[in-house]
This record gives C-alpha cells, structure tokens and sequence, in this order.
C-alpha cells in the first residue's frame, strides 16, 4: 500500500477590480499590443484597497471546501504559498486558518515566489505520505499590484492578484503510475540567480517591503532552458513519458514561454490550460487558479495525467506530476 495525496477540490477568487491592459497606456510608455503580443496577457485582476492576501486566499480556500464537499473540520493544515503575506509573520496561513474558524491543525507559509504552489504542493504531499497529516488545503494567494514600480514599463504590465486553492487527500494507491494522486515532484533553486529577479526591500535590509525588479530578458531565457527539462524529469520520476500527459497546467507568466515550453515536450497546445490572457502573471496564485478554472469548466477526467511547472524568484523551478 502506497499513501498517495489525491485532490479533492479547487476553488479560487479573483478580486472584482479587472484592469485591461488600455489602463497603462496613460502611465508608462505602452501599449495594448506590445503587452498581447509580447505576453499573452490582456487583462488582469487588482485586489481592492484593504483586500489582503489571506482575504483572497481565504475565499478560494472556502470555493474549495465547497466544492469538496469538506468542512473545515474535515482539515488538518493549511500550506499557503505566498511572497507578498499579510504581515511579515505571522504567517498569512494563520488568518486563513482563523478565517475558517480552524483551532486546530497547522497553518505556514512557503516562499518560492512564481514556482510557490509547486514547492507547497511537493511539500504537502510529502507531509500526507509521512502520515503526519489527511487532509491539507494548498493555496496560492498573491496581491503583487502592492510590490509593482509603476514608473517600469518591463515589469507593472505583467501581474496581477488573485488566489486558487485545493485540498489533497491521502488514498491508499497501488504505487504504481496508474495510481490517482500526486505522482512525482522535481524541486530546484540556484541563488546565483538571485538578482534577475527579486524586490528592492525587507524586513533584515530596508526596512521596507520594497519594489519588484526583474531582468525579463534573462528570467524568459532560463524559463524556455529549464521548464520543460523539469517536466521531463518529473515525468520521468513518475514512469511516465509526454505522450501520456492529458494537460499541462504551466505557470502562467509569459504565452510565449509556455508555448514553447509545450513545443519543447511535444504538447499540442489544446492540452495546455492558458489562463494568462484574463489573470496576467499571480506568481504562487496562477498554477491553482489555472487548475481551478480549468476544472470548473470540467475539462479535466478522473484518470488524466496533468504536469504543473513553475519558474520565479530565486531563481527556483519545479515541476509536479499528478493523475486527476
Ligand atoms: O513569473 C516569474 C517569472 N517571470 C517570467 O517568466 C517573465 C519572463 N520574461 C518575460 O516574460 C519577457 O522577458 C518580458 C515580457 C518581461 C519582456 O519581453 P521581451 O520580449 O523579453 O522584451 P525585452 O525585455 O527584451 O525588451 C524588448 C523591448 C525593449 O526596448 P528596446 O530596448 O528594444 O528599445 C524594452 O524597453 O521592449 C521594451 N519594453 C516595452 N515596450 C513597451 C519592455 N516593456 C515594455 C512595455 N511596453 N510594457
């Protein structure tokens, strides 16, 4: 017998405020074309003045509960991925926790910036298949219009809030590929990195929360190098190979790298869930709100083979492979 973290529900939360990509030709020098064509994106969600990441975290949190059928009795931790928390500490998991009325269970953050829900999700399944827990919601939630320089044209275009959410459930599996679950993860990070992408403040230096700076050119680069070769091996670790894949859920930061991302694993891209052009990039948030959108449209069948990755800050990338 095999301990297997299989999902249960998603949900998500996107916040009312939708800002096209016409909202930014007034303040720096941009245009609606250079954004879709450059990006994908068109659009993207802004969370209101007073909205917090655990408020958004907290709703997806509740559609997936909802749609689990599960209270939140029924959980026994919360992991939230996240790198614009509420409050320095405590962890933004633990207003989400007293927002469900849990006093019990454990409730942390995990920072991997855009590659966050796939180390929070490798990381729970770790935690259900050691026994120490049954049910854990993993949520995605990111409020980056409060890091953005709007005077940087390279960078204020390309994100925006929201969360997603889904609970993983320990199954009893045969072990085997076959088995429903999350089937094989493949974490990495390299702070020589580090400066291609990073905010300008923090608690130990500044003082401040600081701004997002990145190096686009450069993080595009090692995306189109490193993403499908850890889908590979993700796939690889799972026994299985790209042709068995159903869906690839990729992080949703740039429609080009995740065409060629699709290319370079021979997807075609009516098996890719492209949610980029409505959300734009929420870093740890866009993987479950991908998988929540794309499951409430019912485009996912109990069996398929789905590959989520992910590259941010750090740099760090992962890839984790999973049957529905
Ligand atoms: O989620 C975390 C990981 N992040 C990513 O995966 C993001 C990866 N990077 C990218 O998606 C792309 O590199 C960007 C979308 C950020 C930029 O696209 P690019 O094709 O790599 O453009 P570039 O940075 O090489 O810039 C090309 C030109 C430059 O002008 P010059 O120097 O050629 O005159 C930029 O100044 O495009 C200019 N540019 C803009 N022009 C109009 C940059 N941003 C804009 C803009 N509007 N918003």
């Amino acid at each position: 017998m095999t301990l297997r973290s299989v999902v249960r529900g998603t949900g998500h939360y996107l916040p009312e405020r939708v800002v096209p990509n016409s909202w930014f030709a007034e303040r720096p020098d941009t245009t609606d074309e250079w954004i879709r064509t450059r990006t994908g994106i068109e659009r993207r969600h802004f969370a209101a003045e007073g909205q917090a990441t655990s408020d958004m975290g907290l709703r997806a949190a509740r559609a997936a509960l909802d749609k689990a059928g599960l209270t939140p009795n029924d959980i026994d931790g919360i992991v939230l991925a996240t790198s614009t928390p509420d409050h320095t500490f405590p962890a933004s998991a633990t207003m989400i926790q007293y927002g469900l009325g849990m006093t019990h269970g454990f409730a942390y953050d995990v920072q991997a910036v855009c590659a966050g829900f796939v180390f929070a999700l490798a990381n729970a399944d770790a935690m259900i298949r050691a026994g120490m827990a049954k049910r854990v919601l993993v949520i995605g939630s990111e409020t980056f219009s409060r890091i953005l320089d709007w005077t940087d044209r390279g960078t204020c275009v390309l994100f925006g809030d929201g969360a997603g959410a889904l609970i993983l459930e320990a199954q009893e599996g045969a072990g085997s590929s076959d088995d429903r679950g999350i089937l094989s993860a493949d974490l990495n990070s390299d702070g020589q990195y580090r400066e291609l992408l990073y905010v300008d403040g923090g608690v130990s230096t500044t003082g401040t929360s600081g701004q997002l700076r990145m190096q686009g050119n450069l993080v595009f680069r090692h995306a189109v190098e490193k993403l499908a070769k850890t889908a590979h091996i993700a796939l690889d670790k799972a026994g299985l190979s790209a042709d068995q894949v159903d869906w690839l859920v990729p992080h949703q930061a740039n429609a080009r790298i995740i065409t060629a991302t699709a290319q370079k694993m021979g997807l075609p891209m009516d098996k890719v869930v492209l949610t980029v052009a409505d959300h734009g990039n929420t870093s740890a948030a866009s993987i479950p709100l991908a998988l929540s959108v794309a499951d409430g449209e019912g485009r996912f069948a109990p069996g398929d083979v789905i590959v989520t990755e992910a590259i941010g800050g750090g740099l760090s990338w992962g890839s984790v492979v999973l049957r529905w």
